[in-house]
This record gives structure tokens, sequence and C-alpha cells, in this order.
């Protein structure tokens, strides 16, 4: 599978458009920037990116910058006012996702070093009747897998405050790359199927600790520096952006620090299936049969979930064929540890077919959604979780409809 294309769409700064088949996509950002808010200046009151109140979701690291796919930040607040002041170390002009409550999601640039207000009484949806019900829950999201934000200031209006929300009980784990992190798909990871499944549960947390190009061997893998197996146990991803920031010594994410996750899904080994870089297959497995049970000793309560992987598909005499990528190592992995009573094997074949991939060798929109509904409803019976989204937009901007009926 050809994804050496992945890092050739690096550049230093996101200002692409949108394409959807080829056409630019019709979107609806909102020009949220407004002018330097002081701290505590008139009208306002201003909270430090360290507020106990605000619960960063996903990887980020102490100085408040997001990392890895659709990292978030949530926090509940009264008023009517919310504004974010973003560090210098923002990604200028990246794309993020936000929502207040369970409204739809809207989509924003951010400038680095500046200040967004995010909702004001005017925000469309909001009006002093919902805003009277608290405490509204701010939601952020960025969409890229590279991209991140900083943050490094929170304002509402004085006289008024932040409230913590709890996490939600549950915790999904997700390790993968860039089929995972929703590389290509229209909003990116936030169209992906990582995203897709923890936030189509609604009712649990998660992190999609997913890059693209990365392989689980620890080689040098489609520009990636380090594999899965070296980088999943650090803070930050193997962006250009956070080289620039930590070199060959990116921190070690503290994992005491954060609650473990009920299941960890894995989806790893696409980028090592190939001929042009390092690992062998030989190699592909004995990484995966030495990774499931480090994860399991990091996380020992945790079940792990082994994705097959489709790969690719391709015309096969009067049909379509998917190639698949190291079916047969995946299920020796899964066979050597599922005694143990921890691991799970979950079967991809036949969920997506030809037409479900992209030009760019990855699921379409379409085809992140056929993936994420089937895990979810694999997870709500191998292990009893209850959709907890029963009407709040979870994918973005997939309303395809037609009203032509008399065709
Ligand atoms: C946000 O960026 C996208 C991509 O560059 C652009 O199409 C859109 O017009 C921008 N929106 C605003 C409000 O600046
Ligand atoms: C801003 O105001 C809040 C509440 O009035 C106060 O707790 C906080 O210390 C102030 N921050 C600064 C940096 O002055
Ligand atoms: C937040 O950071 C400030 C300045 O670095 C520090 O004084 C304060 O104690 C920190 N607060 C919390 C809740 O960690
Ligand atoms: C960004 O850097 C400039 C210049 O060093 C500084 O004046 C400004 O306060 C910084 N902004 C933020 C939000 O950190
Ligand atoms: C505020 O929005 C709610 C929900 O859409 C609606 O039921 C209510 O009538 C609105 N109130 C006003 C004053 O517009
Ligand atoms: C990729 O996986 C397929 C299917 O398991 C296997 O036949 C093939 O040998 C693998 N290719 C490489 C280069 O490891
Ligand atoms: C995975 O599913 C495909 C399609 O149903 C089937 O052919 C294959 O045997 C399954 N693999 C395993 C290990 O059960």
């Amino acid at each position: 599978m050809k994804l050496l294309a992945i890092l050739c769409g690096f550049v230093a700064f996101s200002t692409a458009t949108i394409l959807e088949n080829g056409r630019v996509r019709e979107t609806h950002s909102v020009d949220t920037k407004v002018a330097k808010i002081a701290t505590n200046s008139t009208g306002w009151k201003t909270y430090g990116p360290n507020a106990t109140e605000l619960s960063y979701k996903g990887r980020w690291d102490d100085k408040h910058i997001s990392w890895w796919a659709a990292p978030g930040l949530k926090f509940g607040f009264s008023g009517q006012n919310l504004a974010i002041t973003f560090g210098n170390l923002t990604s200028d002009g990246v794309l993020v996702a936000y929502r207040v409550s369970g409204l739809d999601w809207q989509m924003s640039n951010i400038t680095a070093g500046a200040a967004h207000q995010f909702v004001s009484p005017s925000t469309p949806g909001l009006n002093a009747t919902l805003a009277s019900q608290l405490p509204l829950v701010f939601e952020l999201r960025v969409t890229n897998w590279a991209y991140g934000v900083q943050i490094s200031a929170v304002h509402i209006s004085s006289g008024e405050k932040l409230i913590k929300i709890p996490d939600y009980s549950r915790k999904i784990e997700f390790i993968g790359d860039s089929l995972m992190a929703g590389y290509s798909a229209t909003y990116e990871a936030l169209s992906g199927f990582g995203y897709n499944i923890g936030a189509g549960f609604g009712n649990v947390e998660f992190s999609i600790t997913a890059y693209p190009g990365i392989c689980l061997h620890d080689a040098e893998c489609w520009g990636n520096a380090r594999g899965q197996e070296y980088q999943f146990y650090r803070t930050v991803d193997t962006s250009p952006r956070a080289i620039s920031l930590y070199g060959t010594s990116p921190p070690r994410w503290d994992f005491s620090a954060h609650a473990d996750p009920d299941v960890v899904l894995i989806n790893i080994g696409t980028n090592d299936n190939n001929t042009a870089t390092p690992p062998t297959r030989e190699q592909y497995l004995q990484s995966y049969l030495a990774f499931v049970p480090a994860v399991h000793k990091l996380y020992p309560r945790a079940q792990i979930v082994l994705m097959s992987l489709w790969n690719g598909f391709s015309r096969t005499g009067s049909s379509y064929r998917q190639s698949g990528a190291y079916i047969d190592e995946i299920y020796q992995v899964y066979q050597t540890y599922v005694r143990e009573g921890y691991v799970h094997y979950f079967n991809s074949t036949g969920i997506l077919q030809h037409n479900d991939i992209g030009p760019q060798w990855h699921p379409t929109d379409v085809g992140h959604i056929k993936v994420a509904s089937h895990v979810m409803q694999y997870l709500r019976i191998k292990f009893g979780w209850e959709f907890g989204a029963t009407g709040p937009e979870v994918q973005h901007e997939t309303l395809y409809w037609n009203d032509e009926v008399g065709y």
C-alpha cells in the first residue's frame, strides 16, 4: 500500500481547502478571531491553561500543546461568553471543530497567538433560554492529525465561572496509523473511524494515538523516525512539529497521571507491510508479540482488541478482492494470548468494499463510518457497552440527501 504520499502532503501551515471528489467542498467555517483579550480585562474573567476545571482529551504536553489525532478540550461554564487565547506554538491556521453542549459542531481556523471567541449571546442556536440551562458545555477538537493548538488562556464573562465536567467512566485507547487518524478523510481525524467510534458512543472517553505512515516495528517508516513500539509511550507524535520542539528526545507520556482505558483497539501494520522499508514479516510478528503484553502490563484491566487489516483492494478477474496485510501474523498474535483472557480479534474483512477506498488509498468518509459502526456494535455485544449518543451529531457534514422522489 503506497502510504508514501502521506508525507509529501505535509506543509508547515494548514491552508488547504477541503475537497470532496475533487471539487471544493462547501464549508461553513466561523470567523471567531477577536482582538487580543488581556487577562481579566473589562467584562472578562481569565483562567490559565492549567485551571482544574479544564479537561484535556487525548495527549497534551506540559506546555498545553496538543498532539496526535483529534485531541480535545472540554469544560462547563456559566454566562454567555467564552473565548480562548491560543499560544504561539499553535499551528497557524489550524482547523478546529467546536460545539456547545449537544448542538452541532462548528468549524473555525485558529490563528497562533490570537484570541478566538467561540460563544457569545449571538451564537446560533444558543439563546438566553438555553444559556440559562447551566452548565453549558464547551468542547473543542483539533481536526488534523499533525497540527495542534496551544492553550494559553480561557476567558468567560466576569462574575461567571468555569465548571469541571466529570469524565465518563469508560475509556478507549486507539493505537494506529493514518487509517485511524483519518488521513485524507474530509475532516481528517474528526472523520476517521477512531474518532467515530469514540465520539459515536457518546459516553466514553477516548484517546487516538495514531499517526500517518507510522509502523508498529520501531524503524523509520514513510518519514516517521520511530515506530509505535517506541512512540506510543511518548507524549508527542512523530510530526515535524514535534521534532522541531523536542528533537529526538520526546517526553514520556505519564500514564500514571491519566485514567487507564477499559478497551485498547489496535489497528497497526499496514505501513510495516511493504517491501520498501525495513520491517520483515518476522520483525513485525515479533514486535506485535512483544507489544501486546507490554500494553497489558501498562493497562492490566484493559481488554485489547486486535483488528485485522484490509490494506487495499484490487481487481481480480471479474470482481475485486481485498489484499489484506499480515492476516496470519495478527491472528497468530491473537492465538498466542487469547487464553490469558484479555485479547480479542476483530475481523474487519467484508466491512469495506473496493469503492469505500479513496484515491489516497484510505477509507472515504463512508468507509470510516462503516468500520466505526461495526466496531461499535462489536463492543456493545462483546462488552455490554450501550450507545450514549442517541441524537447529537457525531459525523459532521455527512448529510447526503436526495429530495427528488420522481425518478
Ligand atoms: C478557513 O480556512 C479554510 C481553508 O483555508 C478556508 O477555506 C476558509 O475560508 C477559512 N475560513 C475563515 C472563516 O477564514
Ligand atoms: C483573574 O480574576 C480571577 C477572579 O476574579 C482571579 O482569581 C485571578 O487570580 C485573576 N487572574 C490574574 C492573573 O490576575
Ligand atoms: C497554574 O500555573 C500557575 C503558574 O505557572 C501556578 O502558579 C498555579 O499554581 C498552577 N495552578 C494549578 C491548579 O496547577
Ligand atoms: C506570542 O509571542 C509574542 C512575542 O514574543 C508575545 O508578545 C505574546 O505574548 C505571545 N502570545 C502568546 C499568546 O503567548
Ligand atoms: C431558545 O431555543 C429553544 C431551543 O431551540 C427554543 O425552544 C426557545 O423557544 C428559544 N427561545 C427564544 C426566546 O428564542
Ligand atoms: C503483507 O501481508 C500479506 C498478507 O498477509 C502477505 O502476504 C505479504 O507477504 C506481506 N508483505 C510484506 C512485504 O510483508
Ligand atoms: C475473517 O472474515 C472472512 C470473511 O468472512 C473469513 O473468510 C475469514 O476466515 C475470517 N478470518 C478469521 C480468522 O476468522
